[in-house]
């Protein structure tokens, strides 16, 4: 299949950016509506019924060859990092848009009803929230983070109103899992793996386990110029030590990683000594026990530099979830349909160290994920990130064969 004309999508959504200078998608925003209204119009020259649902996902449907065929749910997310890169979510959208687009040019049905979900929040990057749209999803949308806010305090309940939604339909936006055949989804790599041995696609075995807090620690704000350097009780010097700690903890656990990747300085001034910092702090592993390990062992050492520094220390866990098996049924029929397509070719296998609506769609029905080589070493979150348009073309064929099996 065409993947260069996939990619020209993944290109022309990109352009809905919240910042003229990169490409910054986040929940909600006039760029994100523009992004989802692009969306609907291609799911709908696809031949797709379309709805948006109470928390902003675009569905698309395509009937299947019986009209009691269960449903495959197949998709990816079209919010972004802050300054991302322009694959990530979006391929898995795009893809499987371009093969309904197929079946429905050659007049084709297949042995199940395809919806194709456009999870309109899966990063969090604006409320530090992830997620949101695949747990609606799945009817699990905790009603509490409506009153979470956006930097310039506009609270996500009114966020969805502003952009039309109505939050009180979300209880109502749940799939019913007894008519799920699986979900699938595609998506970059988002790192070398692929790239270094070869490979254009991967079968996914597993995601890995995640979790994420927000950390504030509190000290004593002072003068600079006077306040002796053993009287003082520095939330930033303190910071800095935990942040360390957060990588060098996760030594000796195989697979954990841990990452600072937000800090403030509250009220920071340059002749003022830091009061109050708040930072995250993301832990993962590949599975849910060394996950607890390392998580167990940083907040242990957190809560011991804070008592050697005399700061205080308060933290909330703002992300946790398990890690995901992907189905060996998806699995093995994505490794077959590989083989068809691509001749000759052995379909590497690898788990995903990244987070993804997988892992949500999993506590209610079997889930597989088809991984496309990224290039420019692998790099991802980041907008070096890059995809072949073979690769893309050949994860759409791949797709389609996985879609005719049913
Ligand atoms: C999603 O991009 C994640 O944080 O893994
Ligand atoms: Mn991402
Ligand atoms: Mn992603």
């Amino acid at each position: 299949m065409d993947g260069s004309a996939i990619l020209d999508r993944c290109a022309a959504l990109a352009r809905h950016s919240d910042s003229p200078d990169h490409y910054t998608r986040t929940f909600l925003t006039p760029a994100h509506r523009a992004a989802a209204a692009q969306i609907a119009d291609w799911m709908r020259a696809a031949g797709m019924e379309v709805r948006t649902d109470a928390i902003g996902n675009v569905i698309g449907r395509y009937e299947g060859a019986r009209p009691d065929a269960k449903t495959l749910v197949m998709g990816s997310h079209f919010d972004s990092v802050r300054n991302g890169g322009k694959y990530d979510g979006v391929l898995g959208i795009l893809v499987p848009i371009a093969c309904v687009a197929e079946l429905h040019r050659r007049g084709e049905r297949v042995g199940v009803a395809i919806e194709v979900v456009a999870f309109s929040d899966e990063e969090g990057a604006r409320f530090h929230t992830s997620f949101l749209s695949s747990r609606t999803l799945i009817g699990r949308f905790e009603e509490a983070v409506l009153a979470r806010h956006d930097e310039e305090g506009v609270t996500l309940d009114e966020a969805l109103r502003g952009a039309g939604l109505d939050p009180t339909r979300i209880p109502g936006a749940a799939l019913d899992p007894s008519k799920l055949a699986a979900y699938l989804e595609v998506h970059i790599e988002q790192g070398p793996v692929l790239l270094d041995e070869g490979f254009a696609l991967g079968v996914v075995t597993s995601i890995a386990s995640g979790t994420r807090f927000s950390v504030r620690v509190k000290g004593e704000a002072g003068h600079a110029g006077t306040v002796p350097m053993k009287r003082r009780r520095d939330a930033l010097v303190a910071a800095a030590e935990m942040v360390v700690a957060v990588e060098r903890e996760m030594a000796g656990i195989e697979g954990a990683v841990g990452t600072v990747g937000v800090l403030h300085v509250k009220d920071g001034t340059g002749n003022v000594i830091p009061g109050v910092v708040e930072f995250s702090v993301d832990v993962r592993a590949p599975d849910d026990a060394r996950r607890a390990a390392a998580e167990e062992r940083v907040l242990a050492k957190l809560d011991a530099i804070a008592r050697a520094r005399s700061v205080a220390i308060e933290r909330s866990r703002t992300h946790d979830v398990r890690s995901a098996a992907c189905a060996q049924w998806i699995q093995d029929r994505l490794a077959a349909s590989i083989e068809r397509c691509a001749p000759g070719k052995s379909a590497r296998r690898l788990p995903s160290g990244a987070g993804h609506d997988a892992m949500i769609l999993a506590q209610v029905t079997d889930v597989g994920m088809l991984f496309v080589r990224c290039g420019a070493g692998g790099v991802s979150h980041n907008p070096a990130e890059t995809v072949d348009a073979r690769d893309a073309g050949l994860g759409a064929e791949v797709v389609l064969d996985f879609l005719r099996k049913f």
